[in-house]
């Protein structure tokens, strides 16, 4: 079975209820459509009842009547989702005005819903900009305990076989933070981790990547890696993980072996941490166009509940794939 195939029979276990804020999006409402008829979630969809009806019926989709159907204008959980809003933001100075505002917009009102045990997860960003799904999310449902920053892992599927965990490695952060601390690169190597588990279903072997192997080169870039792997394994001692490695000795056995003798990490990783968003991102795409890798993500992590951002140039299998792997998030979180 394929990994995505693996990740839907999971998320069909657990049934969890996924929030979809873009309902009267074409593609977001015949993924919808899919995600029903094959129960990998239960369907909650946020706009106006009579406008998502209406677009139902015109995409002759089958399914849409069993979505939970929440009309941001006019709901019975209103005055409480307004009251938990100000709750949040009462240290931002947020009024019960501006609240009443926020809550019609079906971004923020996705993660209150969660926010308030309504919903376990929400997938948007068919339409809107990374900046406006992640911004709600980051404020209403916040980091997990233990973490202060949301980052985003990518599962590359390789041609070549002989590179990570049988062709499967993950990448991070890829999508989200741009230029993290040693703190912060620890928490995102502790949340890959932990993503690679849940998701991709393998043990990690996490390599902090860096343009130096083991002291080869000095440089305050360089002491950033160290310190991080250092907090990363103080934050979870369990972790397989090591660093600094160059890329090459992360990944190839033979050099792994050479310039870092002693690591139990050099040349077998199956997970790669970038030292900030730009090289992450440079190297997934890399990857993805030049070694023809499919890449499955951003898979967003470090997150209280589980929120997952598209690409506005999705298609409808993307949307069924990232709430599927949005429900899994939700069923480990739980
Ligand atoms: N994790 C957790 N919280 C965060 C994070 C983070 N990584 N970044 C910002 N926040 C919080 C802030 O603390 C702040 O909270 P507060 O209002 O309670 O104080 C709130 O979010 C807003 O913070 P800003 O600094 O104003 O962040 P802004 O909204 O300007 O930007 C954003 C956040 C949009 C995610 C920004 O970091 C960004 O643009 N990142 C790059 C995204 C991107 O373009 N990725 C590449 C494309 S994706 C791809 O190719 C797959």
């Amino acid at each position: 079975m394929t990994l995505l195939n693996q990740i839907k029979e999971n998320a069909k276990k657990h049934c969890k209820k996924i929030v979809l804020p873009e309902a009267t999006e074409e593609r977001t409402l015949q993924a919808a459509d899919i995600l029903i008829e094959e129960n990998i979630a239960q369907i909650i969809l946020t706009g106006n009842p009579d406008e998502i009806k209406k677009e139902a019926e015109r995409l002759n989709l089958k399914n849409i009547d069993k979505a939970t159907i929440i009309d941001p204008v006019n709901h019975p959980k209103k005055e409480e989702y307004i009251d938990l809003m100000v709750e949040i933001r009462k240290n931002k100075g947020l009024t019960r005005e501006a609240a009443a505002k926020l809550v019609e917009n079906p971004l923020y009102l996705a993660t209150v819903m969660i926010k308030n045990g309504d919903a376990d997860g929400e997938v948007a960003g068919a339409e809107n900009a990374t900046g406006d799904v992640l911004r709600p999310a980051f404020q209403y449902v916040k980091t997990k305990p233990g973490f202060s920053v949301v980052s985003g892992a990518f599962i590359m599927i390789l041609k070549d076989k002989q590179f990570g965990e049988e062709g499967l490695m993950v990448f991070a952060d890829c999508a989200v933070h741009p230029n993290p601390t040693d703190k912060e690169l620890a928490e995102i190597a502790v949340a890959t981790g932990e993503t690679t588990k849940a998701i991709a279903g393998f043990e990690p072997r996490i390599a902090m990547l860096s343009f130096s192997t083991k002291g080869s080169a000095k440089h305050e870039m360089v002491d950033k890696i160290v310190s991080a792997t250092q907090i990363a394994k103080e934050m979870n001692p369990s972790l397989k993980i090591d660093g600094e490695l160059q890329a090459d000795a992360a990944i190839i056995e033979a050099i792994g072996q050479k310039k870092a003798p002693d690591s139990d990490i050099a040349g077998k990783a199956n997970v790669l941490v970038f030292p900030t968003l730009e090289t992450g991102n440079i190297a997934y795409k890399l990857v993805q166009r030049m070694a023809g890798a499919e890449a499955i993500g951003p898979v967003l992590q470090g997150m209280a509940a589980p929120i997952n951002d598209l690409s506005r140039g999705c298609s409808v299998s993307d949307i069924v794939n990232l709430v599927a792997i949005t429900a899994n998030q939700a069923a480990v979180e739980k």
